[in-house]
């Protein structure tokens, strides 16, 4: 089962694992995804849709043996217009589904975010940095429920014994982001692909790690399907450090636009630098992301370029 099936990430992982051979089941309420991302997959026998809102009871199904967690709007836009959803998937909805898992017996994983660490006094982030949340600012919607969401997850693997997993996810991105939801790649490619000026927030000096999707879905099936992974967390992300200002002039050449680069102020509790240390998922799941921000940002340009017939 993959909760938030029909959102970016979730519908790539659920054609990775229908590409695998399991059985699917996703499950999504629609309210930040599209069951655009997975027209693909529809008719296919391995997979099945379920409009469901994983805050409310759980429909009975046949066994299920993995649960994925994915469910939560993600971006800041979609976080902040969608804050009392959010704070209820990632708490109320992470309980029902871990109550879900433990009525299966089946193996568990829980889809949290570089944005526990907050705005991080510790560069790299390792997996033990505790994280520096304000915890009752405007992004606390998402954060404090994804670190409530966490401690519920190790709650149920010391309480009952259930088998489940965390990974930190950062910053992630490729084809199916929706060209609104405001994260930076997509707003920066759809500028430039559309003429308009790209909008740097800040001084263009704060930096993000980016990961491209088909590296993160290979990373999250390898945390839930690898071994001993029982109760440990993992932060999955690409360690390759980007400025923002480079980042807009990189997609201005390659789009070729003419667009003008310009600076805008820094939204509320912005965090200035975060980039994963990645050497635990290295060393323990074998993992590591192989592909370069050049082809990844290819890829998503086509993308866009396509579902925007530019
Ligand atoms: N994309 C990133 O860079 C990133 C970074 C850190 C963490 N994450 C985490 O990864 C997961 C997937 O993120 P994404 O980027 O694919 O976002 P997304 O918004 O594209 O996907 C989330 C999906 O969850 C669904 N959903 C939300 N609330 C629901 C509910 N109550 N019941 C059922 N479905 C619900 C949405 O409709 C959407 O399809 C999220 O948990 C997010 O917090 C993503």
């Amino acid at each position: 089962m993959v909760t938030g099936g029909a959102g970016f990430i979730g519908s790539h992982l659920c054609d990775s694992l229908v590409a695998l051979g399991h059985q699917v089941y996703a499950l999504d309420n629609l309210v930040t995804g599209s069951e655009a991302n997975i027209e693909q997959l529809k008719g296919n026998p391995l997979f099945t849709f379920m409009r469901h809102d994983v805050t409310n009871e759980m429909p009975i199904l046949p066994d299920v043996h993995f649960v994925f967690h994915l469910a939560s709007p993600a971006s800041v836009p979609d976080y902040q217009k969608y804050s009392e959803e959010t704070a209820l998937v990632n708490s109320v909805g992470t309980r029902n589904l871990l109550k879900f898992a433990k009525a299966y017996n089946a193996r568990f994983l829980y889809a949290s975010t570089s944005e526990v660490y907050g705005s991080p006094m510790e560069h790299p982030q390792k997996e033990t940095y505790w994280g520096n949340v304000n915890p009752n600012g405007v992004r606390a919607c998402y954060d404090e429920s994804k670190r409530f969401g966490e401690m519920m997850t190790m709650l149920y693997v010391r309480k009952y014994g259930l088998d489940g997993r965390i990974v930190r996810i950062f910053n992630t991105y490729g084809p199916r982001m929706r060209k609104d939801d405001g994260r930076v790649v997509s707003n920066f490619i759809n500028q430039a692909i559309t003429g308009k000026p790209i909008t740097v927030y800040g001084d263009g000096l704060s930096t993000r790690s980016f990961c491209f999707v088909s590296d993160m879905v290979e990373g999250v099936v390898k945390a839930m399907m690898t071994d001993g992974t029982k109760g440990e967390v993992y932060n999955l992300g690409n360690p390759e450090e980007y400025t923002m200002i480079n980042l807009a002039k990189k997609i201005k050449t390659m789009t070729k636009t003419a667009s003008d680069i310009v600076f805008e102020k820094l939204p509320e509790d912005d965090p200035p630098r975060r980039r994963p240390d990645i050497a635990k998922a290295m060393e323990k799941l074998g993992w590591k992301p192989v592909v370069t921000v050049g082809e990844g940002l290819k890829k998503t340009i086509e993308y866009y370029r396509q579902v925007s017939g530019i």
